[in-house]
């Protein structure tokens, strides 16, 4: 049967299943007769590109992508990304591609690694001594001193209520009450939090007083502020 997907619709399909983690879910929009073609060289067919998918693991172990731009004009799509995995950073990636009969046809990939330790200054904390599981404590996630604060108000956060200070990002108020995981992912139904923090990446979004996927990095908070995680998209609920 003739794939009549668009190719913003194979693109962001593309863009979605790479997020996955999941090779196999990587490689759904690629053909035998794909190719793909990076400096060192052209990677044919599915096994090529299993290839390639499986170097770029190698060097982003744990990568998380972040989609700076994607344009699309006709049959030809362009995406500018970084990523941040456990050893490396890619701060100017770019890939380009050819989107057709539903699927990728061609694609180049260019991008530079930062090995972490090369970022890292001496006085900076070591990434060991950051909290990072959902046992912290508001007083041990937040800065104690030189800090000045809005005045302390109640949110409730998937009925709990929180401490959070009006002004701040709803985001900052979840992470400093212990929670990483804001929401999880469509397919693989993965925990998401905060990612960008500057409103790019969307990997934040909950439910704000009823309304759907708001960046909480992005919000300010305000008193009596009911937030709920979301899975996916998320439902919208209508008054009967
Ligand atoms: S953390 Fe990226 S949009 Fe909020």
């Amino acid at each position: 049967m003739e794939n009549t997907a668009t190719s913003q619709e194979i693109l962001n399909k593309h863009l979605e299943l790479s997020r996955s983690q999941s090779e196999q879910d990587f490689l759904e929009c690629y053909r035998e007769d794909s190719f793909l073609i990076m400096r060192s060289g052209v990677r044919r067919g599915i096994e090529g590109i299993r290839a390639c998918y499986r170097q770029l693991n190698q060097e982003l172990p744990n990568a998380r992508y972040t989609y700076k731009a994607v344009v699309i004009e006709q049959d030809v799509g362009f995406l500018e990304w970084s990523a941040d995995s456990d050893t490396h950073t890619v701060s100017d990636g770019a890939d380009s591609y050819v989107l057709r009969d539903g699927y990728i046809r061609a694609q180049t990939i260019h991008y530079t690694l930062l090995p972490k330790s090369s970022l890292r200054s001496t006085a900076e904390p070591s990434a060991a001594s950051i909290t990072s599981d959902n046992s912290a404590t508001p007083e041990a996630a937040r800065i104690a001193g030189g800090v000045t604060r809005g005045p302390e108000v109640e949110i409730v956060v998937d009925g709990q209520p929180i401490q959070a200070f009006e002004g701040e990002s709803v985001a900052a108020a979840i992470l400093a009450s212990g929670r990483r995981a804001f929401r999880t992912t469509t397919r693989l139904d993965e925990p998401r939090g905060m990612y960008c923090g500057i409103g790019v990446c969307f990997d934040c979004v909950m439910t704000i007083d009823g309304r759907l996927n708001v960046r909480t990095c992005q919000a300010p908070v305000r008193a009596g502020m009911r937030i709920e995680s979301q899975r996916g998209d998320g439902k919208w609920r209508f008054e009967s």
